[in-house]
């Protein structure tokens, strides 16, 4: 049973192992790899897809889950015990935890303070490694290879963890990284710093325009207004003119949930991949807890 914190956790094998499972979950391979264990799921930040899908992904597997959506409902949030404590008291009732927080660092946190395994699923503006996993075998899935592939990430890169988690793994990949969007929501210099330093190529653009004839995916995120410091970025937006020198096998990703950098005009096109991207997490949140709770 082991832990996953950071895309920094896994190599390039136990990504590709996970992936290559995820293939087989999604064409009906099933197994009771988590049969006669409890998983806690426990979300002290909002979600849908993450939550859902690893709920979904656990009793698929012959599991059963424990947990909360709602923190507030719990004694950390109403009579004030602390986090620690609470991340004890859960170890003691469950196989393994599976976390979300609004604060940096809080996976890690649990992972050194419980005695179970502990799975990120998503921590302040950190990490979010499931989510990296589902992208890259949607990035493999669309175009047929994972290594070489023109990556445009566009939006909120200096807020959002599923950016921060992606990047991680564009040296092990050989991602080209097109970097687009308002300079005020640029990604992190230290962040810039490790591409550089491990040989990473990449760039910066306002529009998306200026690139999108390069691209074969073009991942795009929402402002985290969450957890803006300080006031209103400017916005950012695709509309179908965006498109018009696409290359044919482009494939637009969202983590979701999107607003208005994302129209509803985009879905009926080609390029539209988000919907069979949050599908996938299913099978790759069943690959990864087969695989590491099994
Ligand atoms: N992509 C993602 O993390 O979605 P949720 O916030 O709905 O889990």
């Amino acid at each position: 049973m082991r832990s996953l914190i950071s895309m920094s956790d896994l190599s390039k094998e136990d990504i590709l192992e996970i992936l290559k499972l995820a293939y087989q979950f999604k064409n009906c391979y099933t197994n009771n790899n988590l049969n006669g264990k409890v998983i806690a799921s426990c979300f002290f930040e909002a979600s849908t897809r993450t939550r859902l899908s690893f709920e979904s992904a656990v009793l698929r597997l012959g599991g059963k889950t424990i947990g909360f959506a709602d923190s507030n409902a719990t004694s950390f949030a109403a009579k004030g015990e602390s986090l620690i404590d609470t991340l004890k008291i859960i170890s003691s009732y469950a196989d393994a935890l599976i976390i979300r927080h609004p604060l940096d660092g809080t996976a890690r946190l649990a992972s050194e303070v419980c005695s179970i395994p502990v799975i990120n699923a998503g921590d302040g503006a950190n990490q979010h490694p499931s989510q990296t996993l589902l992208d890259l075998f949607s990035i493999e899935e669309s175009q047929g290879r994972l290594d070489g592939i023109n990556l445009g990430l566009m939006g909120d890169l200096k807020y959002s963890r599923t950016v921060h988690s992606l990047v991680c793994v564009a040296k092990l990949f050989n991602l080209r990284l097109y970097f687009i969007g308002p300079k005020s929501l640029r990604i992190d210099d230290d962040q810039l710093f490790i591409l550089k330093q491990s040989g990473v190529e990449y760039s910066f653009h306002l529009e998306a325009e200026e690139v999108i004839d390069k691209l074969d995916c073009l991942y795009l995120t929402r402002q985290q207004k969450e957890r803006f410091t300080t006031g209103i970025a400017e916005s950012y937006q695709i509309n179908l003119d965006t498109l018009k020198n696409a290359k044919p096998n482009l494939k637009i990703l969202h983590p979701l949930p999107r607003q208005e950098e994302l129209p509803d005009e985009i879905d009926s096109t080609p390029y539209a991949y988000y919907f069979q991207q949050a599908q996938n997490g299913l099978y790759v949140r069943q690959a990864l807890l087969s695989i590491f709770l099994g």
